[in-house]
């Protein structure tokens, strides 16, 4: 395959529904930028294209949660969002939004053309209606019992306690969450994209990296994760997915009254839109990046986007005809937080904004820990502890000491003019040179993390070579050595600030500040003589502060004290009874006096218990929680007076009382102070 001419190059479009965190950050949003400022770096041209994704449940629940209008949420995230981006150096071209009326008339143009083409089909089918609201619910305003766990929190589309993938209609006594009354079903029509005729020529394009026959990009390139991911819901059978729903926020489907479009047509459409505003304002046509076979078209995304990406928008592409599809999707897996999932709901997060409030001017740190620790092949984890040993022992020890280093002796020795070149560094440059083009291989195969530490590697050459010829030592008597050494490494700084302008930009543009010096293109480094002696040099800040105990304490309090818990999942509270009711039963403190298995059983022990003068056989179903002679001695509450049944061939009299926790474990019931067996309990 020939080299493109242009590059199109789009991270996901956030949700703007909340703040964006570091998991969104080492997921879709700094490999791209890494991706995009190398290309920039070898004067490609290059459009990277980003936005907010404005419509969908996760917008209206937001609004509905916080009792405010869509408009108000999306306006704020994204402004909170587009400002996180851009202060942490993301170098979006284009970051539009989905509520705009440019992609408002892009996504029904693209819908009107599919449908004239008769791309979609029309079903009709009966869907849950709340008819106190007037609308139809859309999956995640219906929650209900779920037909697989019994938990009575399940959504439309999904149990979140067992993880199943459910329908409203498997919902056992459905609700709906905006009146609390129990939906109709109600009949509609919709249109559907039929993926299911769809299989043959998507399995090709990710199984070969074929389209229409002819070879359109490297299979071979692309993660194992992700063509595992879409083989694996090819081969369990596309089927029709609806393209439209019954609501009010999202892209009106022309001419049909309270139909939007599906927020997975829209978005996706979005980097159209968006690619279309950045061309237009900056005099380019949009449609030699869409509609250009010499145009590269790289997704960036986490890896619950990846069908959307892999199979359905390309279904949509291709249907529609004209577009380019995309020569690769690298999607990264998860990144966890201190031992947990990430979760907006739950406030486990560190979110960009914050960080960026509470560490100002340390993009760098936090870009080069979310570089190294890059869920590019499987889930990783970041923790506050491992940042501060990164930015510490890598940053600040390895890149900060090295050019500190050779910055100190250039002005201590030549009054800041760099050096003559009087000394053999050639095995040095050629093991930087080595390194500095395996950089470019590794971003090209999105392989970020070992880019980076490739990057770094330039500079720990050049500690290497300033530890073993310690040329403080040598300046008296071996001063033409030492000019030559330390030429040598201003030429290894000046590599630096090209290799690691894709990763720490602000590092970068600090060290040819510091240099007095322009740079130049990525093809053109030639690390034996990139700056020429006599050349005056300037200042150099220090590079990277320490990051403190301190500093870590507070994060980790930070994140401990702000943690959500989660929602506990309670029966509810049964109708009242009157207080006679409750007088009724007699309840005791009971010791056990005796206990023994039943035998045959599992659950079962059989208890004796002393009630005052008298003793009575129970039968407790604790035999998982409790070994006989763990409850032997205990006291417990005891409902004395439930008429006594068989079980088991024995005559079991009353109930002992017990509470069970989440994973199921019982607990007896026992006085905090000693009581005297047999008494009442009131
Ligand atoms: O998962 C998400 O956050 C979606 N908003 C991503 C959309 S990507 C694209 F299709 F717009
Ligand atoms: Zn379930």
């Amino acid at each position: 395959m020939k080299s493109p001419k242009r590059h199109l190059v789009t991270s996901a479009l956030p949700y703007a529904n909340g703040p964006i965190h570091i998991g969104h950050i080492a997921g879709a949003y700094l490999p791209a930028d890494i991706y995009v400022r190398y290309l920039r770096g070898k004067e490609k041209d290059v459009a990277f294209i980003c936005g907010s994704d404005e419509h969908g449940a996760a917008i209206t629940l937001r609004a509905k949660k916080e009792g405010k209008t869509p408009r108000e949420i999306v306006d704020f995230y994204h402004k909170l969002m587009g400002d996180a981006f851009h202060d942490f150096g993301i170098s979006f071209d284009e970051y539009y939004r989905t509520s705009s009326p440019e992609h408002i008339e892009m996504s029904q143009q693209i819908f009107l053309e599919l449908k004239e083409k008769g791309i979609f089909e029309t079903h009709r089918s009966e869907q849950y209606f709340d008819a106190e609201a007037q609308q139809f619910l859309a999956d995640r305003y219906i929650t209900g019992t779920c037909p697989k766990c019994s938990s009575e929190k399940a959504y439309g589309d999904q149990c979140e306690k067992c993880g199943s993938t459910l329908s409203p209609t498997e919902l056992i006594n459905p609700v709906s969450t905006l009146s609390g009354s129990t939906p109709i079903l109600k009949e509609t029509t919709h249109w559907y994209l039929p993926m299911q005729h769809h299989s043959e020529w998507v399995r090709d394009y990710i199984e070969n990296g074929k389209l229409n026959g002819e070879q359109h990009h490297d299979a071979s390139k692309w993660k194992s994760h992700v063509v595992g991911q879409c083989l694996s819901w090819i081969d369990g059978g596309l089927q029709a997915r609806a393209m439209t729903r019954d609501l009010d926020w999202g892209v009106p489907v022309p001419g049909e009254e309270g139909k939007v479009l599906y927020v997975w047509l829209d978005a996706p459409i979005g980097y159209i839109t968006n690619t279309k505003v950045w061309a237009e304002k900056n005099g380019k046509n949009w449609e030699d990046y869409w509609k250009n076979d010499e145009t590269e078209l790289v997704h960036f995304i986490g890896k619950d986007n990846i069908v959307f990406h892999c199979i359905i928008f390309p279904i949509i592409l291709k249907s529609h005809g004209g577009f380019n599809l995309p020569v690769n999707v690298p999607a990264n897996e998860f990144m966890n937080l201190e031992g947990d999932k990430i979760s907006t709901s739950r406030n486990w997060a560190v979110w960009l904004h914050e960080y960026l409030e509470d560490f100002p001017n340390r993009q760098d740190e936090m870009r080069y820990v979310l570089a190294s620790i890059m869920p590019e092949q499987k889930d990783s984890e970041f923790t506050w502890n491992d940042f501060k040993d990164r930015v510490n022992n890598e940053l600040a020890d390895i890149v900060g000491n090295f050019v500190n280093r050779v910055f100190v002796l250039t002005h201590k020795y030549y009054e800041g003019k760099v050096s003559n070149p009087t000394f053999d560094a050639s095995s040095q440059f050629e093991e930087a040179q080595t390194a500095f083009k395996t950089i470019g291989e590794k971003i090209e195969a999105y392989r970020f993390r070992e880019a980076q530490a490739l990057a770094i590697q330039l500079a720990r050459i050049g500690n290497k070579l300033l530890t073993e010829t310690e040329p403080w030592k040598l300046q008296k008597t071996e001063p033409e050595k030492t000019e030559g050494i330390l030429n040598a490494c201003i030429q290894l700084v000046a590599a630096l600030s090209v290799a690691l302008e894709p990763f720490l930009p602000y590092t970068a543009k600090k060290l040819k500040t510091g240099l007095q010096w322009e740079g130049v293109k990525w093809d053109d480094v030639q690390i034996s003589q990139l700056i020429p002696a006599g050349h005056a040099i300037g200042e150099m800040p220090i590079l990277f502060q320490k990051i403190t105990d301190e500093e870590v304490a507070i994060q980790v309090a930070k994140l401990e004290t702000s943690k959500v818990q989660p929602e506990v999942e309670v029966e509810a509270i049964k109708p009242n009874v009157s207080f006679e009711d409750f007088q009724n039963m007699d309840l005791r403190i009971a010791e056990v006096v005796e206990a023994q298995r039943v035998p045959k059983t599992k659950k079962l022990l059989q208890l004796k218990l002393r009630v005052g003068n008298e003793e009575r056989t129970v039968i407790s179903g604790i035999a998982e929680s409790y070994e006989p002679e763990q409850v032997v001695g205990k006291q417990v509450l005891y409902l004395a007076n439930l008429a006594p049944r068989e079980i088991k061939g024995v005559e079991s009299s009353g109930m002992i009382l017990m509470a069970e926790n989440n994973k199921g474990e019982l607990s007896l019931l026992s006085p905090e102070r000693p009581v005297e067996s047999g008494n009442t309990v009131r």
